[in-house]
């Protein structure tokens, strides 16, 4: 695992964004080979996607040739209600850039049958190609899409059940109000993230502290599963410093000189 630390957010933004346009850009997609990139939520991504707009305003990136794959919908929520994941990308992200709307792919979490949904939605990805790269964030309790603690490592995606801590944090999208936040939600498994030829995460804040801690310098485990990420050939986590609060010294320093190329 690759781990960067940044001074602070928008330093983090900055170097997450240049890498994922870096990728797409070396990947030279085209509609025949086009990259397939995988997209989070929450406001951890929200600077990543900020500076990815900016650059495809600026042409020094282009998304024609993209497919995106998000992570997780909310189940029963209405696509058009202003806190789906729906309406989350469409606002922060794609009415900004120059994708295909045809190539936008996000759960149906009204879906009719929720358990076709979920499988249809591992072949599509099967028949993009697999994810070139997954971005991501991680939750306090340390979990990836909605991968909550005690998920199965090597789940695919699926319906899962909320645990308390994530509608308390999500609670502050829905008026601070538990009984508006979901109960449920369509997710990809932490094995489809596995599957990806690459995973970014971003990470910040010192709310993050002990999940960053879980993820990168704890032991691999179902109850903070993002952890599985140290089992993947190509992760890179990018945090700031108020999310390195947790981690052993020895750690903190390994990064940083090994980034700085002191090592
Ligand atoms: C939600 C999403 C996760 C996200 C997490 C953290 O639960 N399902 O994918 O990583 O929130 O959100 P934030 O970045 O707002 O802290």
């Amino acid at each position: 695992m690759r781990v960067i630390i940044e001074p602070d957010y928008a330093t983090m933004s900055k170097w997450a964004a240049n890498y994922v346009a870096n990728r797409i850009i070396e990947a030279n997609p085209t509609v025949e080979k086009p990259f397939v990139l995988g997209c989070p939520t929450g406001s951890s991504p929200l600077g990543l996607y900020r500076e990815l707009i900016q650059m495809n305003k600026e042409g020094k990136i282009s998304f024609q040739n993209v497919i995106t794959f998000n992570m997780d919908e909310y189940v029963n929520l209405p696509e058009e209600h202003p806190e789906s994941y729906h309406s989350f990308m469409w606002n922060n992200f794609f009415s900004h850039i120059d994708i295909k709307p045809e190539n936008v792919h996000i759960l149906n979490g009204n879906a009719r049958d929720l358990k076709k949904e979920c499988e249809d939605y591992e072949k599509a990805i099967l028949a993009a190609g697999g994810i070139d790269l997954f971005m991501g964030g991680i939750g306090p309790d340390g979990h990836l899409a909605f991968n909550e603690p005690g998920s199965s490592l090597s789940s695919r995606t699926r319906i899962k059940t909320l645990t308390t801590d994530t509608i308390h944090a999500n609670s502050r999208f829905f008026e601070g109000n538990l009984a508006l936040v979901p109960k449920q939600a369509l997710t990809v498994g932490i094995g489809t993230v596995m599957d990806a030829k690459e995973v970014l995460l971003v990470c910040n804040g010192h709310n993050k502290a002990r999940a960053l801690k879980h993820c990168i310098d704890g032991d691999i485990s179902h109850k903070w599963t993002s952890s599985m990420l140290q089992m993947h050939p190509h992760a890179i986590v990018v945090c700031d410093e108020a999310a390195c609060d947790e981690l052993s010294v020895g750690t903190y320093k390994y990064y940083l000189d090994k980034e700085r190329g002191n090592l």
